[in-house]
């Protein structure tokens, strides 16, 4: 099996480490990417056909505590409520741990999460790294951030952007065993930059990522654009940091969610994510930015915006906003 070999690359003689009883409470944020990761060409290690990048959403995430439990079964606790062992969700990781211990070693595992589940925040990204760094310290494998990307990407594709804060790059990497395709933290700053959580519909997305991504790819004659639309949208995304030119950074991220959610119409059966109250809240945001407002948004495999914009119109945007969330990801203090 693939991962395997990955793991044991990466862990090397740390795979017969000793878990202790109980890992410490660790913390990792959502990421909400800026240029897209849709679309990969190795579903089992979860390798991208392009590179991407995002911005972390510091001090919104999940916070993840290990105990080691004698049991015959996992126990999955998600905000105080255990998770059913016949969910998705609890399959899922369960299949992740697999891939660290032990037959015998079972996990209580608690999630404390300040982030909608499933709302196409990005909860998964942040679950998935905040428990590869809660194994890191039950095994005390004491692995670098970088390596422990690699083993996040394992769990969700996105979650190996979720171990730093500020911009990240998920460099797509070339080897076939995806041990150069990790996170990268990007060297910029932007104080000024809001991101406003717009939700418009807290339900369970219709179609996961995952399958929406394959889908796509296999059926959309649109997704033989996409790989030059990404490359180009990176390249203008970092120009823009480099300038800190707002307008350029939030046109191209706009644009480039834009572009993955036409490849989802035009896929078959079609991927649909907007909900009424999505196209509501973009023909709000166009209005606005007619009026001469510099405000942008971008969308994932869900119906809820994140909006971009600068603190100077944070007055006037939470008059047009008002039940948003509006953070500063730069000027975040724990
Ligand atoms: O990592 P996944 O499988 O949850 O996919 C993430 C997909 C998007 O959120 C739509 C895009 C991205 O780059 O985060």
């Amino acid at each position: 099996m693939k991962k395997m070999n990955t793991i044991h690359t990466v862990l090397g003689e740390r795979i017969h480490h000793i878990p202790k009883h109980k890992s410490k409470k660790l913390f990792a944020p959502t990421n909400i990417a800026l240029c897209k990761y849709w679309g990969k060409r190795d579903t089992e290690l979860n390798l991208p056909i392009t590179s991407s990048l995002s911005i972390a959403l510091t001090g919104k995430g999940t916070e993840t505590t290990l105990n080691l439990i004698e049991n015959d079964h996992d126990e999955i606790v998600l905000n105080g409520r255990a998770i059913a062992s016949t969910s998705h969700f609890y399959q899922r990781l369960c299949d992740f741990l697999n891939l660290f211990r032990n037959k015998s070693t079972r996990f209580h595992i608690n999630f404390v999460s300040n982030i909608p589940i499933a709302a196409g925040l990005a909860s998964s990204a942040s679950g998935f790294s905040s428990v590869i760094l809660a194994l890191n310290d039950l095994y005390d494998w004491k692995l670098s951030l970088q390596e422990l990307s690699i083993l996040a990407r394992l769990g969700s594709g996105s979650a190996c952007r979720s171990l730093w804060d500020g911009f990240v790059e998920w460099k797509m990497g070339e080897a076939s065993d995806g041990l150069d395709s990790y996170g990268q933290p990007l060297p910029y700053c932007w104080p000024e930059l809001c991101i406003g959580l717009l939700i418009v519909n807290q339900n369970e997305k219709p179609i996961s990522s995952r399958e929406a991504m394959e889908r796509t790819k296999i059926t959309s004659s649109l997704y033989t654009l996409w790989p030059e639309k990404v490359n180009e949208s990176l390249l203008v995304t970092k120009k823009a940091l480099e300038n800190q030119d707002f307008s350029l950074l939030g046109q191209t991220a706009e644009s480039n969610a834009m572009t993955m959610h036409a490849m989802m119409l035009s896929a078959w059966p079609p991927i649909i994510y907007f909900q009424p109250e999505t196209i509501n809240a973009m023909q709000q945001i166009w209005k606005l930015r007619q009026q001469g407002l510099e405000i942008y948004f971008t969308q994932d495999a869900g119906p809820n915006l994140k909006l971009l914009f600068l603190q100077n119109d944070v007055e006037i945007i939470k008059s047009q906003f008002p039940s948003m969330e509006i953070l500063q990801p730069f000027l975040f203090k724990f």
